[in-house]
């Protein structure tokens, strides 16, 4: 057993937490029915550290609050990222893609990498991202008019992964955007499956990823070989393959190509859902929504957002900061325990998987008056401390992306508000998932902004996670 850290009399070795019959599998699976109230209920009954199936050897721990958060994600030693669930063979293309993967990285390799990708997210080249943002907004919203109702979560994919694609790649082109953007999603879906059994026979998913991966590799590499020879490119691949550290390494073709798949994942659909969850909120508060339009006035009348003028939108900021607070596309975070240790007064065996929520600490009253309402307005004068306040985690593994993924939000929103009046489908039946997926899609009526915000009743599990 490891040295463990803390009073170890204090350390009690038998944690709280249900049990069940069937093991800890049957409750993972009532989390992930009901993600917010399972979780906030086993905060409330057991405390903040909490074993689902066996007190002493559990395989799943959660954990909760920011002291605790803070001890998590301050320690990447104890709790190392997780990768115990993906069992892909690392030799074959679709594990070297899936692999090179910051997120599973630890140590030096993890910050000479993070080092290397740094400049592709400074804010100097996020300037330069910003037009893309502004012409593809108006690319899609332009198919919206003369449509009386969109799908709001899927355009808001479409509009994501445009985003993604060009930045990324530079790809422009609608063919090659699709192109692009549909290789992607095919290998991502058949990942799913494919991570948890790597059975290679025909018709399998992992058969089908691999045979994506081999494509999206191939043309991934071609792609690099263009930006070496390019010498003025600004999208992130680029920068990435000019990327050298101070001793001059720097990424090989099969970390390149890792990366850019890792980015394009991590960063498109959980934009997407953020995007699509501020306007429906948005749409259901018409007072905030008309207290924004009146800012948005001021700083653009009707012209498109720019780095600078961004910059002095502060109620567009709070909309955007309480709407990830509330509903966060990353609402729960793992890591795995390298050895035995402490955490919140209990012992934590080797080879655990500690869960920490963004979602139950978004919402504890201390931290939050009236949490599960609406109330922008509160970050006017709030200020939260990183393990308060983690939409985009906090430590080592903090999202490379919060930036580039907040002006992007910034600009969607900016744009398509002045542009448009979006209002719920009377009785829609909105219901998020644990990554805030509407499972039911975002069904919204669309016209062009005429100012007469009406709050529009709807149905679902949303009346879990809101108090309207
Ligand atoms: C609203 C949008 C986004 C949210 C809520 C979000 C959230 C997160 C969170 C919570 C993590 C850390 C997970 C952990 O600690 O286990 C993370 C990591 C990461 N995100 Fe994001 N993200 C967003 C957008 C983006 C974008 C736009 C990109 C890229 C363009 C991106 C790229 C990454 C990468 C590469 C990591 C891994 C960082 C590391 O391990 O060092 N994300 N993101």
């Amino acid at each position: 057993m490891g040295e463990i850290k803390g009073d170890r009399t204090a350390i009690q070795k038998s944690i709280p937490g249900p049990r069940s019959i069937f093991g800890a599998q049957m409750n993972m699976v009532r989390f992930y029915r009901n993600p917010l109230v399972y979780s906030r209920w086993l905060y409330q009954t057991y405390g903040n550290v909490v074993a689902l199936g066996s007190s002493k050897k559990p395989s799943h721990v959660f954990a909760f609050g920011p002291e605790l958060n803070k001890q998590i994600l301050t320690d990447p030693d104890r709790f190392g990222a997780s990768d115990s669930l993906v069992k892909i063979p690392r030799d074959t293309v679709l594990g070297r893609m899936y692999f090179n993967n910051l997120l599973l990285m630890t140590g030096e390799k993890h910050r000479q990498h993070r080092r290397l990708m740094q400049p592709a997210f400074h804010r100097q080249q996020i300037r330069a991202y910003c037009e893309d943002m502004v012409q593809l907004t108006h690319r899609i919203s332009d198919s919206w008019q003369g449509q009386a109702e969109v799908e709001l979560n899927h355009e808001m994919k479409k509009l994501t992964q445009y985003i993604a694609v060009k930045t990324l790649f530079g790809l422009y082109n609608e063919a090659e955007l699709e192109r692009m953007g549909k290789l992607i999603d095919g290998l991502t879906k058949s990942l799913v499956f494919a991570t948890a059994a790597p059975i290679n026979l025909p018709g399998t998913p992992y058969r089908r990823a691999l045979r994506i991966a081999e494509q999206l590799n191939h043309h991934i590499r071609s792609m690099i070989t263009k930006k070496r020879a390019e010498t003025d490119a600004t999208d992130v691949l680029a920068s990435l393959v000019q990327a050298r550290d101070e001793d001059g390494s720097f990424l090989t073709d099969d970390e390149l190509v890792g990366h850019a798949f890792t980015l394009y994942v991590a960063g498109h659909e959980t934009t997407a859902n953020a995007l699509t969850w501020s306007i429906f909120l948005l749409s259901q508060h018409p007072d905030i929504l008309s207290d924004l339009l009146e800012e948005l006035d001021g700083a653009l009348g009707g012209s498109d957002p720019t780095l600078e003028k961004l910059a002095s939108l502060t109620l567009l900021d709070s909309v955007i900061k309480e709407s990830l607070r509330l509903l966060p596309p990353a609402g729960i975070g793992v890591r795995i325990t390298a050895d035995t240790c402490e955490l919140g007064g209990y012992e934590i065996p080797k080879g655990t998987n500690v869960y920490f929520s963004q979602m139950v600490t978004h919402r504890l009253p201390d931290l939050y008056d009236e949490p599960d309402r609406f109330k922008p307005q509160r970050w006017s004068t709030m200020k939260r401390t990183p393990f308060e306040y983690l939409p985009f985690s906090a430590g080592e593994h903090m999202c490379i992306g919060w930036n580039f993924a907040t002006q992007e939000m910034k600009v969607v929103l900016a744009i398509l508000l002045q542009r448009y009046r979006f209002s719920a489908v009377h009785n829609a039946k909105i219901s998020p998932n644990l990554m805030m997926r509407p499972v039911h899609g975002m069904p919204m009526h669309v016209v062009p902004q005429d100012r007469q915000f009406q709050r529009v009743p709807v149905r679902g599990t949303i009346h879990r996670w809101i108090d309207f």
